[in-house]
């Protein structure tokens, strides 16, 4: 691996523990104002000095962070796009950013959708090729998104199909969602995967999603409304970050969460 490939990677996966904690606020591009970012520079400026790396579009990294505040935050762009949640058919993407622009950018990393099995499945997988081959001329390391289509089922044997098309193509780290025998996703996958969180569900459950994709071998979370959207964004990213970096137990990060939400009311 070229040294800025190198280089950027560990700016993302912790080359200490090998575990990562990526922040995603990049929902607008196809969600438009999502619950929780209607205000983005609000919501991701106190999450940044908790946060390994943040994925986001471009528009909001320019409108809506600090480059000073973000000095030591490495930013993982999200450069497929183009299409919005009033299609049925959210497959159909391209790559919406140039590679001078994302360089200017100072980026560490490239994010770009996959839909497997959906009706633009190819266009998205050719796209991902395309961007792997600019990535590796740049020395840029590409995430690949393995996102889901409506009649896709959440389960060991697509998933394990996604994550593992996205590797043969060559991307470099790929982010899937946690599943039952997520392990053998893990296993037939030579590329490190990190999980989404999906949908807010309840705290307590968020932790030990994280816990158990931990647990059965990612590296990670990159994990968007299930910390903007909690009670308290910026103890859940803190708690969430116990698991993912120290191997904290659920109950113990639960209770971390509830002590940091108590301390910030108070
Ligand atoms: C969706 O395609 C986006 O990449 C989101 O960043 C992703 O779903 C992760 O966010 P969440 O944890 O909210 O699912």
């Amino acid at each position: 691996m070229d040294w800025g490939m190198k280089n950027r990677l560990s700016k993302i996966i912790k080359p200490d523990n090998g575990k990562a904690l990526m922040l995603a606020v990049d929902h607008g591009y196809f969600l438009g104002p999502t619950s929780g970012l209607e205000d983005a520079e609000k919501t991701i400026a106190p999450l940044l000095p908790y946060t390994d790396s943040l994925m986001l579009t471009r528009g909001i990294l320019r409108t809506s962070v600090c480059p000073e505040d973000a000095a030591n935050v490495p930013i993982v762009l999200r450069v497929s796009g183009g299409n919005s949640v009033l299609d049925e058919d959210l497959s159909n993407e391209d790559i919406t950013v140039g590679i001078k622009d994302a360089i200017k950018l100072n980026i560490a990393a490239m994010a770009l959708s996959i839909y497997v099995g959906s009706g633009y499945q190819h266009k998205t997988l050719v796209n991902l090729a395309k961007l792997i081959d600019l990535g590796e001329e740049y020395g840029i390391p590409v995430l690949a998104v393995t996102a889901v289509g409506k009649n896709m089922a959440r389960d060991e044997r697509y998933l394990s199909l996604s994550c593992r098309i996205a590797a043969e193509l060559g991307a470099h780290i790929v982010k899937t969602y946690y599943c039952d025998h997520f392990d053998q996703v893990v296993k037939k996958c030579p590329i490190p995967i990190v999980i989404a969180g999906g949908k807010k569900i309840e705290e307590l459950a968020a932790l030990e999603l994280t816990y158990k994709a931990i647990h059965d071998g990612a590296v990670g979370v990159d994990m968007g409304r299930n910390i903007f959207q909690a009670d308290s964004p910026v103890a859940m990213i803190q708690a969430v970050r116990t698991i993912v970096h120290e191997g904290n137990s659920v109950k113990k990060a639960y209770a971390l969460y509830h002590s940091l939400k108590k301390e910030k009311k108070t």
